[in-house]
């Protein structure tokens, strides 16, 4: 049955990009023939506002440059890490009315998409617009499911940074400048934090509290173990998983009450207003601070979360080309955009990531993103569960109903740990 299905997913993919390919070099060899023509990319993603918008204004000015006849329809959906983005597009996806390219995160995430026939194989774009290369090794292998590659990624961003307000720690009698080898010396500091009045770490709602979880769970574990849980090779009944959800509670303790009211931008607020001490975050915040003319160092600082120090928590966005998109010329013009150099450098200069080229300049961006882009080069690489690179969108949603549940008290650690473990059976 389930063999049928993805046959026909991949016959429907191979037809739709053989239009869609001569759909668009009927139109490209010569630019000043179809320089009336304008078609449309109705192109969906969760970036509405802020930083995010930033980043996806600067790409849509890109596109404009380089192709001008191409009008771009944003079908934008508001919610962080597509909290609310994702459920739209799968109605979008099952009422046979996809977008023409549609965000998603690089990894296991495609993997339903994929398994579903919604979204096309678009290896001949790799090959035409000279891709094989340009991006990391590591980034490709996760890309690629039996050889075939269904997304072209914009960026890499990291999850497992602490964001820090250097004022805040001083005041608390905390050295702005600590470094701290595991999350219960951390932990000791967010008490100090706390007998000052501040918030000692600033959360938001429930996809930044299994953020949150993850990053302990990378801890507790280490890169190896904690990648394990994705293959099946650790077991989430552990007492290191358990381990890791005592630290999680304790960490929850010390954030703010109001939590499950704010979206990442409103939590990374608190530490930029001096009103807490910590934020846990994927570095999109580091735009948020800059464009709010922020000072890295200075107004504000950041470390890798205790104990993770040298491992990379990984996830890129990447975009695809939907199955029956309805306007595939437009698609690839997109797609094209995004993996130019120029589209690449505009939009992560904005965003806060890096770019997932490898030929781009370093030294184009900030003193930040030029560390990430060094540990990105030499750390170990793990995938985000938070940012859909180490489980698919089924298991993932099941673990925040279980972090949700457990945050607000629903359940206790051991029903959380079991929780965990069905989740992934
Ligand atoms: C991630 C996404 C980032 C950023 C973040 C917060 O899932 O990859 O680009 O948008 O969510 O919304």
């Amino acid at each position: 049955m389930r063999r049928g299905l993805s046959l026909s997913g991949a016959a429907v993919a191979l037809v739709g990009l053989a239009l869609s390919l001569g759909a668009c070099s009927s139109s490209s060899g010569d630019s000043s023939n179809s320089a009336q023509t304008t078609v449309e990319t109705e192109v969906f993603t969760w970036w509405a506002e802020g930083s995010e918008k930033a980043g996806l204004d600067a790409l849509i000015a890109v596109m404009k440059t380089q192709h001008p006849t191409v009008e771009f329809v944003n079908a934008t959906v508001a919610g962080g890490a597509g909290s609310n983005a994702k459920d739209v597009l799968n109605d979008r996806l099952l009422a046979n009315d996809p977008p023409d390219s549609f965000q998603a995160h690089a990894g296991a995430e495609l993997t339903d998409y994929i398994k579903n026939g919604q979204v096309q194989d678009l290896s001949a774009l790799y090959d035409e617009f000279g891709l094989r290369n340009a991006f990391p090794k590591d980034l490709i292998d996760r890309l690629t499911v039996k050889g075939r590659i269904y997304s072209i990624p914009a960026n890499i961003h990291r999850a497992n940074v602490v964001w820090a307000n250097p004022a805040v720690l001083k005041d608390a009698g905390v050295d702005p400048k600590a470094t701290y080898a595991t999350i219960d010396d951390w932990i000791a500091a967010l008490a100090k934090v706390k007998k000052s009045g501040k918030i000692p770490l600033s959360l938001g709602t429930t996809w930044t509290q299994v953020q949150l979880f993850e990053v302990v769970l990378l801890s507790e574990l280490g890169a190896k173990d904690y990648s394990g849980l994705w293959d099946g090779s650790t077991d989430w009944a552990g007492s290191d998983v358990t381990k890791a959800i005592t630290d999680f509670q304790t960490l929850v303790s010390y954030s703010n009450d109001d939590r499950d009211d704010l979206e990442w931008p409103a939590a990374a607020l608190l530490v930029e207003k001096g009103e807490a001490a910590f934020n846990v975050m994927g570095d999109w915040a580091v735009a948020q601070f800059e464009a709010d003319g922020k000072k890295y160092g200075t107004d504000f600082t950041s470390f890798p979360v205790p104990g993770t120090d040298g491992v990379f928590d990984f996830l890129a966005d990447s975009f695809t080309l939907p199955v029956g998109a309805p306007h595939p010329e437009g698609a690839k013009a997109w797609l094209e955009t995004i993996a130019s150099p120029e589209g690449q450098l505009a939009f992560n200069k904005a965003k806060g990531s890096i770019p997932a080229r490898t030929d781009a300049d370093a030294t184009q961006f900030s003193v930040y993103q030029q560390s990430a882009i060094k540990d990105f080069a030499s750390d170990e690489i793990v995938s985000s569960l938070a940012h859909g690179a180490a489980a698919s969108t089924t298991v993932s949603n099941k673990i925040g109903e279980a972090v949700a549940d457990f945050v607000s008290g629903k359940t206790d650690s051991a029903k959380f740990q079991a929780a965990l473990v069905a989740s992934v059976a």
